[in-house]
């Protein structure tokens, strides 16, 4: 092992069984770096109440317990407790070799292989997606690919809205030539669902097909259902030349959509009420948890069946959680949905729990906040609307091509073009990934779109530039592959101490969901790689051994920035 941070910490862990017994041999050893050494152990602070001794002892006693001589320049104790470590050079330079060598640039896999399934983007059918689906299909996406490569199982869902009903009025005015399915696919869907929403309010006849419709839709009645079944085929393939766009993981094949369920409803509501965790109230079935009160104190339903009969979006997620973890065999449900359904779906889940059905496997809400504009109000057009999603993505290729024209007028046309799409909706997805996801964004286009700061045109530029450093010593007939890596200045110290924390930042982003620590840490790596550029010379260095040195540094920051951003599912470009 040579990578430090596990190195560390089962040394650690070593110790602490040693000195304090077997017991403890769970406690987490809690490296990280730190501001006063390379690395701190933050374990003393963590035992401290078990062991029943001040945190500065404890750290003390596991320090004099550490054998790091070949490892360890250093090793100290300061309060009040941590337990603090200076790498040796030579440690530190072999260590990088294994690292230069290591495809996963030092990403271990997990130990333990869960079985996650994602629930994420899940937009309505005959809906265009609006800036309201970003952020589900962003993060959704960055922790898919995370998981992923942390050697998790993954299971994407796309829960898309295609059933319920609005699709009454929508298959009618399909009926009476409101659009093609062509135009639903590709045009405006917006205006055919307003339309429809037009003559429903407008024309009582149209209005009484409509909910004659539903019932036919709900009966299975053979021609409405291929009506619907138009509808949806049309948006399905509306959505996918969204995400082919945006570049996201989902395909038509991760589409399982709310209809999907609607055998599994009678059952299910069956199922909780024989168990008696669902009763009839004022002819609806619902669940009343004690946890669940609303303001007034009153509980609050989770209605599983309305009083006509039907079912709606919590049946349905009852039904959708039983199926993933009995059929899907999930062992952790992510649902990466907005913070106004908190509630929803910490009831579905206390039912699904008290029914039996989780058997073990964990559902999680991925809430996030909402998208604002500079006045910190919800995000829309100027005459109100939700902004289009289309046409927002095209706005952000658009402005990143300008913004690369200004900084690179030399870059070939085509070459600009295919730039473009990548930094602008690198610009998007970087711009949504990298604050807390709980909290409310300002959606600010020279923000996201700026070669400066904390920002994915800034992270893709610092990758371009070393794919640039690299193709000038390609060009000088500079072979890569240097024998010795020297770690020598502080700068060049620093850099390489940060090009091993991908780990750690990969591990902190899928413990938490939090594709932001991942952000955090590749803005961390290209700041450090931009002071070992400005205080290291590379081309002009003093000898071969040193110029070959530093190429291989630029080469290994240049391949963990790629990986970082490919997890948040964005491009790398080698020019721009
Ligand atoms: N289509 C829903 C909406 O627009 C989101 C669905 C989220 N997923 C779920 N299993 N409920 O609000």
């Amino acid at each position: 092992m040579s990578h430090p941070v596990p190195l560390l910490r089962s040394a650690v862990q070593r110790a602490v069984t040693l000195e304090f017994g077997d017991e403890h041999s769970q406690v987490d050893p809690a490296v990280h770096r730190s501001q006063f050494a390379d690395y701190q152990a933050d374990v003393a602070l963590r035992l401290a109440r078990a062991a029943k001794l001040p945190p500065l002892k404890i750290a003390e006693r596991i320090a004099a317990r550490l054998e790091l001589g070949e490892v360890c320049e250093q090793v100290s104790v300061s309060p009040p407790g941590f337990v603090n470590f200076t790498l040796r050079r030579e440690f530190l330079e072999r260590a990088l070799s294994a690292l230069l060598g290591d495809e996963r640039a030092g990403v271990a896999r997990a130990e333990r292989v869960e079985t996650f399934v994602i629930d994420y983007s899940a937009p309505n059918v005959a809906k265009e997606m609006h800036v309201g689906n970003i952020r589900s299909t962003v993060i959704g996406d960055a922790l898919s690919r995370t998981l992923g490569f942390l050697g998790h199982r993954v299971i994407r869902q796309n829960h898309i809205g295609d059933w319920g009903t609005p699709f009454g009025m929508l298959i009618e005015n399909l009926i009476d030539g409101g659009a093609s399915a062509d135009e639903i696919a590709f045009g405006d869907l917006n205006e055919f669902y307003k339309a429809a929403r037009a003559k429903f309010d407008a024309n009582p006849d149209f209005a009484e097909r409509s909910r004659q419709r539903v019932v036919a839709l709900q009966a299975g009645d053979p021609e409405t259902l291929a009506h619907w079944q138009t509808l949806v085929a049309a948006s399905r393939r509306y959505f996918t030349a969204i995400y082919d766009k945006m570049g996201v993981l989902l395909e038509d094949t991760d589409v399982r959509g709310e209809s999907f369920y609607n055998d599994d409803l009678g059952k299910v509501a069956a199922e909780l009420e024989q168990s008696g965790i669902a009763r009839v109230d004022n002819g609806a079935l619902c669940v009343f948890l004690p946890e669940f009160k609303g303001r007034d104190g009153e509980l609050v339903p989770l209605i599983v069946r309305k009083q006509d009969g039907g079912f709606g979006y919590a049946a349905t997620d009852l039904a959708a959680l039983r199926y993933r973890v009995r059929e899907l065999g999930a062992t952790r449900v992510l649902y990466v949905v907005g913070a106004p359904q908190q509630q929803h779906f910490a009831m579905v889940f206390a039912t699904a729990e008290k029914a039996g059905w989780l058997a073990g496997a964990r559902p999680e809400h991925v809430a996030f906040g909402s998208i604002l504009d500079a006045n910190r109000k919800m995000f829309r057009t100027r005459s109100g609307e939700s902004v289009k999603l289309g046409a927002l993505l095209d706005e952000a290729i658009e402005r990143a091509d300008q913004a690369i024209l200004t900084k690179n007028p030399e870059l070939p046309e085509a070459e600009r073009k295919k730039v473009a799409r990548e930094v602008g909706i690198g610009a998007i997805k970087y711009a949504d990934l990298s604050s807390e996801r709980v909290k409310d964004y300002v959606f600010d286009w020279a923000r996201m779109l700026s070669f400066e700061g904390n920002t994915g045109p800034y992270l893709q530029y610092a990758h371009a530039r070393i794919c640039s450093i690299l193709r000038k010593a390609a060009e000088s007939g500079i072979e890569l592959g240097a024998p010795r890596v020297l770690v020598a200045e502080p700068a060049e110290r620093a850099l390489v101490l940060e090009l091993f924390d991908l780990a750690s930042a990969a591990e902190a982003a899928a413990a938490g969901l939090h594709p932001h620590r991942l952000c955090t840490y590749l803005y961390e790596l290209a700041s450090k790689f931009t002071a070992f550029y400005e205080a290291c010379p590379v081309l002009r260095a003093d000898s071969d051994a040193q110029r070959d040195s530093r190429l291989s540094l630029c080469d290994q920051t240049r391949r963990s920035l790629s990986l970082g951003l490919g997890l948040l599912g964005m491009a790398a470009p080698e020019r721009m």
